[in-house]
């Protein structure tokens, strides 16, 4: 039995397949294809935090391959109303997957820790594995490839971020991260996401100056400055990435057929412009639905029915 708790529970090869797995799902389900890969199989969704794309991603992916998912609310009341070792058993004893979107990384790690079944990562404040994996399928779609593509992150290197150096460690992308200063990873962060053994084409750069992390870019990615759970540093955040702004001027610096991603949700006008969101180059929506196909092809890798 698998978790996937980050990207580093699943080696370079796995992580292939599993893009592979969701790239055939998708077209099945496009050309109308609905193979019950799924069927009588359940999902239980934990949320701790709000959620649009995520919750509905997972629902509706799990119906469309003959499953049924089902949403907790934080009021299931793991560790509060009853110990992690008794919510987490009794759980996996009647569900054969359970996804998690945790305020602590660590309740996510406690909660597979007991489980019976494989454990996602719906994002903790650690890591986002299921966002990079559609950032990866939409990257690859668009390009037919990513090894040596590189792909620009500019702003808080957070949760999103994280995932993104794991995938393009294990998928051999070159990484640019452009944070201020007092928002960047640390050494021993980055050694970590990184791995020992990262695939051919990996390049990781990280600096301070937005114009030249996009240079060259295949792909311009953001977040939002202030993520759930952050909201008391908001003014100082907002003061310190004020010249981290993805729009039309810093999109330019990147390559003529570069692609915008964005996780979402956005605030557009801070972290990114009206004009970038809209734009032919913008990838988002694409992106967004991607989430679903992604994890179509890893709930059917982690249970076997592919
Ligand atoms: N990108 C993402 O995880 O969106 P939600 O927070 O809406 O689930
Ligand atoms: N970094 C953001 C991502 C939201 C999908 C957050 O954690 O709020």
């Amino acid at each position: 039995m698998r978790h996937l708790l980050t990207l580093n529970d699943i080696s370079s090869r796995e992580l292939s397949q599993v893009l592979t797995l969701s790239t055939r799902i998708k077209a099945e389900v496009k050309k109308g294809i609905r193979r019950p890969r799924l069927a009588a199989k359940t999902l239980a969704m934990i949320f701790e935090k709000q959620s649009l794309r995520t919750r509905v991603s997972f629902e509706a992916g799990m119906v469309q391959l003959g499953g049924h998912a089902m949403f907790l609310g934080a009021e299931a009341g793991f560790g509060k109303r009853e110990s992690m070792s008794d919510f987490s058993r009794v759980l996996s004893s009647m569900v054969d997957c359970i996804a998690i979107r945790a305020m602590r990384h660590a309740t996510a790690v406690a909660l597979a820790q007991y489980s019976r079944c494989p454990v996602i990562n719906a994002l903790t404040d650690e890591s986002h594995p299921c966002q990079a994996l559609a950032d990866m399928l939409t990257i690859k779609e668009r390009f037919g490839k990513l090894q040596g593509l590189k792909l620009a992150y500019v702003g808080d290197s957070n949760n999103v971020t994280a995932s993104l150096v794991q995938a393009s460690a294990k998928l051999g992308l070159e990484i640019a991260i452009a944070s201020p200063k007092g928002y960047c990873f640390g050494e021993t962060q980055l050694a970590a996401l990184v791995g020992d053994s990262p695939a051919n084409g990996f390049l990781l750069e990280q600096t301070t100056d937005p114009g030249l992390a996009v240079q060259g870019a295949h792909a311009v990615y953001t977040d939002v400055w202030v993520s759930m759970g952050q909201e008391k540093e908001e003014a100082k955040r907002k003061k310190a990435f004020a010249a981290y702004q993805v729009n039309s001027k810093l999109m330019k610096a990147a390559r003529k057929d570069a692609i915008f991603l964005h996780c979402l949700p956005a605030r557009r006008g801070l972290e990114v412009s009206d004009e970038v969101m809209d734009s032919p180059q913008s990838a988002i929506i694409e992106q967004a639905e991607n989430r679903m196909h992604a994890q179509k092809g890893l709930l059917v890798w982690l249970l076997g029915t592919a």
